[in-house]
């Protein structure tokens, strides 16, 4: 936790829910987070399909929607793709970019996540931009100098001002049930916030960073406690309202 920061908890449904679920979810959350009164901001991040849906069931209440990608362009000849202007129409307020899943089934590099972070904060939205190392990487010792190497190719000059959020996930962890141990990733976090500062200066010490990688009720409230660990970004215990408000509790 950093001290003046409001924590984020950050839901990642992936391409999950059709629209009965997905409203029937999203008014769980919503119920469940009361006035919105709680120590964190709670966030959803429904599949581009059922954004309207989820952001009529949020409507006026404490729950922000986002998306999970956009194209780099506001508009143009890009078939299948929706661009920041466009979730911003529907209601978005955050968008996820550079998350593994997209890094590995799209072939993104921190070219691409760079100039979709860029239209994102151009259209208004936040930008929620993932970094972590693979298993091979950290057994090799090289996780550091591979998140240092994204966080500076990822983030354009826009971010700070943006009030941009970096998610650290190891891509080991996502969705095996496997976390890092709390040392490690308080010294991810602490690294992460060192190159913030030194890139934004006094800004890039109020940036949230968010932990994501198999965050579940039973472990989330160690690792929110941890320095630096300004919330979650949480993919499988998103899917059931009890647990992703049970890990928002944990704050
Ligand atoms: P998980 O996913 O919580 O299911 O591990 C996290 C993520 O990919 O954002």
């Amino acid at each position: 936790m950093t001290p003046g920061v409001r924590p984020l908890i950050a839901g990642n449904w992936k391409m999950h829910g059709l629209r009965a679920d997905g409203s029937a979810l999203a008014r769980a959350v919503a119920e469940g987070a009361g006035g919105g009164a709680g120590a964190a901001e709670l966030l959803v991040c429904p599949p581009f399909t059922l954004l309207r849906e989820v952001g009529a069931a949020l409507e006026g209440g404490p729950v922000a929607v986002g998306a999970q990608d956009c194209h780099a362009a506001a508009k143009g000849a890009h078939t299948g793709d929706v661009s920041a202007p466009m979730l911003r129409d529907a209601g978005a307020r955050f968008v996820i970019l550079g998350h593994s899943e997209r890094r590995a089934d799209h072939g993104e590099g921190d070219a691409a996540v760079l100039a979709k972070a860029e239209a994102a904060i151009a259209a208004g939205l936040v930008p929620v931009v993932c970094v972590g190392e693979s298993e091979g990487e950290r057994v090799a010792g090289d996780a550091e100098a591979v998140v240092t190497r994204q966080l500076d190719g990822s983030l354009p000059e826009a971010f700070a001002a943006s009030g941009g959020v970096v998610a650290y996930e190891p891509v080991w962890a996502i969705g095996t049930g496997r976390t890092p141990t709390e040392a490690d990733i308080a010294a991810m976090h602490a690294a992460i916030r060192a190159r913030l500062r030194a890139r934004f200066g006094e800004a890039g010490g109020r940036l949230r960073i968010l932990y994501g990688g198999s965050v579940k009720p039973a472990n989330a409230a160690p690792i929110l406690a941890l320095e630096n660990v300004d919330g979650a970004l949480v993919g499988g215990a998103s899917l059931v309202a009890a647990d992703f408000l049970a890990i928002a509790a944990a704050v």
